[in-house]
């Protein structure tokens, strides 16, 4: 609270976000019982480890884990953190309806899309023990938090209201982004996150990934199908949580900036139909929707943006 009046004068946008962020119940602290405290326990490491379990390694296709952007809270548990991206209240919403689906997306087939998406990897089937896992894990987080389906978006209450101002707010200013706020956005990069991304974007030592590929050609984070990779929800995501320890600090203008030099940099195309293990293999797979895709390209084009003049790769008349 005392953070609250402290930067009262910076905004009513950022003081009612950490009010939000204050009545965000803490997380549960026991383990439930038996089989389903295993699955909790699986489920909480998998997240942590991601790309490396080997429940899940071969389905990941970037070197991020499901805490890189579902942080970590002070009990050192992926997604208990409070910025957007919190798992705390999400099991609440679900099962909840999809526009990008067109169906009703269960817990698990909401954990997929991250999969395919964020990780840049291949569908999980449902009712696996990984899948199984990670939803326990995440319902465990809703424990003793009233149900709040969702009928409108596959999205938590706590994250709900704050991904729909700020994607507003934020789609705004995108929409009259040029050149020189990219080469703000660089600047700030390379200031106030270079020192643990990377100025290429590589990442530094066990900090994550922000764009590109790795020696062995292999993509290094999110494609973009990815929610980060829309310019709007990532200038949302970093200023409620970037600089690390330091969420709440960026203006609207400078998330805004970062954003747009961050996602204007290389990501996987997203081509819906890869993500998807062969018919066969994949089980049901409830969506209406089979086809999908996206590039940066298309993804500046959403805001009515020429990626290549934002970057400067083309000469503006
Ligand atoms: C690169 C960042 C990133 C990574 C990595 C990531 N996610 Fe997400 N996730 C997001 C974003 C952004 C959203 C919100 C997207 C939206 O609403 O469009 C989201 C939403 C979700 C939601 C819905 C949350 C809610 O409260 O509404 C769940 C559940 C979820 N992710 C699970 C996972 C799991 C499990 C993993 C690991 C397998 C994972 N995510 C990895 C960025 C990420
Ligand atoms: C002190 C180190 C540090 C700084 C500085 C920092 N980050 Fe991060 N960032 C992290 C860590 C650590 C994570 C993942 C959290 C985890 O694994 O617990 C992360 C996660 C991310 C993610 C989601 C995961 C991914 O790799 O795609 C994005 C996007 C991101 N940071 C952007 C930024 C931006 C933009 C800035 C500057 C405004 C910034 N960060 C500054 C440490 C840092």
């Amino acid at each position: 609270m005392k953070r609250t009046l402290i930067l009262g004068t910076m905004g009513a946008a950022l003081c009612a976000m950490s009010l939000q962020a204050a009545e965000i119940p803490a997380a549960p602290q026991t383990y439930p019982e038996g089989e389903v405290g295993r699955l909790v326990k699986l489920g909480e490491a998998i997240m942590n480890e991601t790309n490396t379990h080997p429940l899940t390694k071969d389905l990941v296709g970037d070197n991020l884990q499901c805490k890189s952007c579902h942080l970590k809270g002070a009990d050192g548990k992926p997604g208990t953190g409070k910025g957007i991206g919190t798992f705390i209240g999400t099991a609440t919403a679900f099962p909840a309806y999809s526009k990008r689906e067109k169906t009703v997306q269960t817990l698990q087939d909401r954990i997929n899309n991250c999969f395919m998406r964020s990780m840049n990897g291949k569908r999980p089937i449902i009712d696996t023990e990984a899948s199984i896992a990670m939803a326990a894990y995440v319902t465990w987080l809703s424990q003793g938090l009233p149900m709040k389906m969702d009928t409108k978006r596959p999205c938590s209450p706590y994250n709900s209201s704050r991904w729909a101002q700020n994607q507003k707010k934020f789609g705004a200013i995108q929409k009259k982004a040029t050149h020189a706020n990219y080469l703000n956005g660089k600047k700030l990069f390379e200031t106030k996150c270079a020192s643990c991304h990377g100025k290429n974007g590589a990442g530094v030592g066990t900090f994550p990934p922000l764009w590109g590929k790795g020696k062995d050609g292999k993509w290094l984070a999110y494609n973009t199908g990815a929610g980060m990779s829309k310019l709007n929800k990532a200038a949302a995501w970093i200023q409620s949580n970037m600089p690390l320890g330091q969420g709440g600090t960026l203006s609207d203008q400078e998330a805004a900036d970062i954003a747009l030099y961050v996602d204007a940099q290389p990501h996987a195309d997203f081509d819906l139909k890869a993500h998807l293990l062969p018919k066969e293999q994949m089980g049901y797979y409830n969506s209406k929707v089979l086809d999908e895709h996206h590039s940066v390209r298309s993804n500046f084009k959403a805001f009515g943006l020429d990626v290549d003049a934002i970057r400067g790769d083309h000469v503006i008349p």
